[in-house]
């Protein structure tokens, strides 16, 4: 069922905003996906050109029209800059479930916009799609993006071994959660 309506304003919190993608965007996702970080912790093509994030653009704007995801653009609130990547994917409208992933351009990182991104997606999630529950996979390894999950509020639940296939093999990701009943700041 496509009931995927992404927000006509930004999401803002102080110097971060969401927003939907645009095909002018392109540029911008090519240059932040050079990144090894993101090729390491994400599924992204390696070698990453313009064609890849055209494809990237496409398969996003499918997506919502499918009801499979909701993404946006995380950007700088005051120059408009790309900075990042995040999106509620996998929604079980049964469950009232989705799960957040996201990445930041390497020179955005270190700021506080993955944790602010984090909370506005969530917030947004519970209000505007009726979400209960949120997940968040972080590989064992990705000590940065389990920083961004208890930063955002999120509770530690479990180790998932074997997870999922990742760029050098099999990972255990930590599993993380938010509720729309979880008491916030
Ligand atoms: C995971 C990832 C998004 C985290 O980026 P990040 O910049 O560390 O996360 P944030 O934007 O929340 O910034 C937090 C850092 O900024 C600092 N910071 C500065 N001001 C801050 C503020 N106002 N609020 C929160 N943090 C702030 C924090 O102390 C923290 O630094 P630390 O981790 O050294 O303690 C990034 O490492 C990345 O893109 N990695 C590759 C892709 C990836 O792993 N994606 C996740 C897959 S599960």
């Amino acid at each position: 069922v496509a009931r995927i309506v992404l927000p006509g304003e930004p999401l803002v919190d102080r110097p971060t905003a969401l927003r939907p993608w645009r095909d002018s965007d392109r540029r911008a996702i090519a240059a932040a996906c050079q990144d090894p970080e993101i090729a390491r912790w994400t599924p992204v093509p390696v070698p990453y050109g313009l064609t890849d994030a055209r494809a990237f653009l496409l398969q996003r704007y499918d997506a919502v029209h499918a009801g499979a995801s909701a993404p946006f653009a995380i950007v700088a609130t005051e120059s408009g800059a790309v900075l990042g990547s995040i999106a509620l994917n996998r929604p079980d409208w049964g469950h009232l479930r989705a799960e957040v992933g996201y990445w930041l351009a390497a020179q955005a990182r270190g700021a506080g916009h993955a944790t602010r991104a984090v909370r506005l997606i969530s917030e947004w999630g519970f209000r505007a799609l009726g979400l209960e529950r949120i997940d968040l996979h972080a590989a064992v390894e990705n000590e940065p993006s389990q920083r961004v999950a208890e930063r955002a509020g999120f509770t530690r639940e479990a180790v998932l071994r074997s997870f999922m296939t990742g760029r050098i093999g099999r990972e255990d990701m930590v599993a993380y959660s938010l509720l729309a009943t979880d008491p916030r700041p």
